[in-house]
């Protein structure tokens, strides 16, 4: 049986403008925030501390956090390594997202480390941050398929995620990062997921550049899934994945899931809404079904 009401982690203003070349004016990023929050979103990455000689367009994470933090939602920053965690340990975050790709060679591309190598240096920080009473987030990229190395082994997936687990993450968001898992294979990988991590949160992140991204989070629903990350106007794609398109659209999702009578909490009407703030900073179109039908 399906859920009744499924979690929302807005990706947008983190994966959503990641890939975006032209700078958004941080003015315009914190109106998005703030216009995603009174759409109903209680959990949202926010911005990322990463290095912004290679992702320029965060370089503004620390003005975006100090301005955005309410106190009634999960508010979500990422972090690759210690010098990004000590930018957010001199913010009032409260929750962190680390990212690692079972596979080797993105994670090299993505993070300048190998998987092994980066988990070798997050384990010890998620185990500080949870002593500090941190949320932490574990996000798995390259779960199904790698653009490197093609078909990921989901032994694999379910190892890397055990280490995070070990650590004391409580969250695992796996990640369909190119957008080439096809819906059997979202089934199957969820289920495995929610049978060995039956206490942990598990959170689906697709990519759709095939426009699977639907079909594969009805697949990570009927597998138990009940936590989904999307990104309003569907924006996004990590830019160290050659062909990555944007997330699934936060509004075609919304859509679908009260269409079914599931409850998302969130208002369609202010999601377009904030849409319509980032539209003219994008190079890229909106795609999504929902945007063009209600803008
Ligand atoms: P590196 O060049 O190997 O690191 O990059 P380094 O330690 O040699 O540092 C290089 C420079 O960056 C130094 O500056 C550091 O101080 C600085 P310099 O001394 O030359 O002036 N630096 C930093 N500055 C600010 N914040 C930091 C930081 N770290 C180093 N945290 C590094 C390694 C990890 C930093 C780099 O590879 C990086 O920033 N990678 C992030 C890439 C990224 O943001 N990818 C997208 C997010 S993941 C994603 O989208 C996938 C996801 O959506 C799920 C999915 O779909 O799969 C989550
Ligand atoms: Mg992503």
């Amino acid at each position: 049986t399906l859920p009744k009401e499924v979690t929302i982690i807005e990706v947008g203003p983190r994966d959503g403008l990641q890939n975006e070349k032209n700078f958004v004016p941080t003015d315009i990023k914190k109106q998005f925030i703030q216009k995603l929050k009174s759409a109903g979103v209680k959990e949202m990455e926010l911005t990322s501390f990463v290095s912004p000689k290679w992702v320029p367009q965060m370089s503004d994470a620390a003005e975006i956090v100090a301005d955005t933090l309410t106190s009634h939602t999960r508010d979500i920053v990422l972090a690759p390594n210690r010098k990004g965690i000590d930018r957010v340990y001199a913010t009032d975050c409260q929750a962190v997202a680390t990212f690692v790709g079972v596979s080797q060679t993105f994670n090299k591309k993505n993070i300048n480390k190998t998987t092994d190598e980066s988990v070798a240096e997050i384990v010890p920080i998620i185990k500080e941050l949870k002593t500090k009473g941190y949320f932490v987030r574990a996000c798995i990229s390259t779960a199904f398929y790698c653009p490197y190395e093609g078909k990921v082994d989901v032994n694999d997936t379910v190892k890397l995620c055990q280490a995070f687990v070990n650590a004391g993450a409580d969250e695992l968001s796996v990640a369909d990062t190119i957008g080439m898992a096809a819906p059997h294979e979202s089934f199957d990988v969820f289920k495995k997921l929610k049978d060995a991590f039956p206490t942990t949160l598990i959170t689906a992140h697709f990519h759709d550049t095939r426009k699977l991204a639907l079909p594969n989070i009805l697949a990570a629903l009927q597998a138990g899934v009940d936590r989904f990350d999307t990104s309003a106007g569907g924006l996004g794609g990590c830019p160290f994945a050659p062909g990555a398109a944007g997330n699934a659209a936060t509004e075609d999702v919304v859509y679908m899931l009260e269409r079914m009578g599931i409850s998302t909490n969130i208002d369609l009407q202010k999601l377009v809404e904030a849409i319509h703030l980032v539209k003219p900073h994008m190079t890229r179109t909106i795609e999504s079904s929902y945007f063009q039908l209600n803008a």
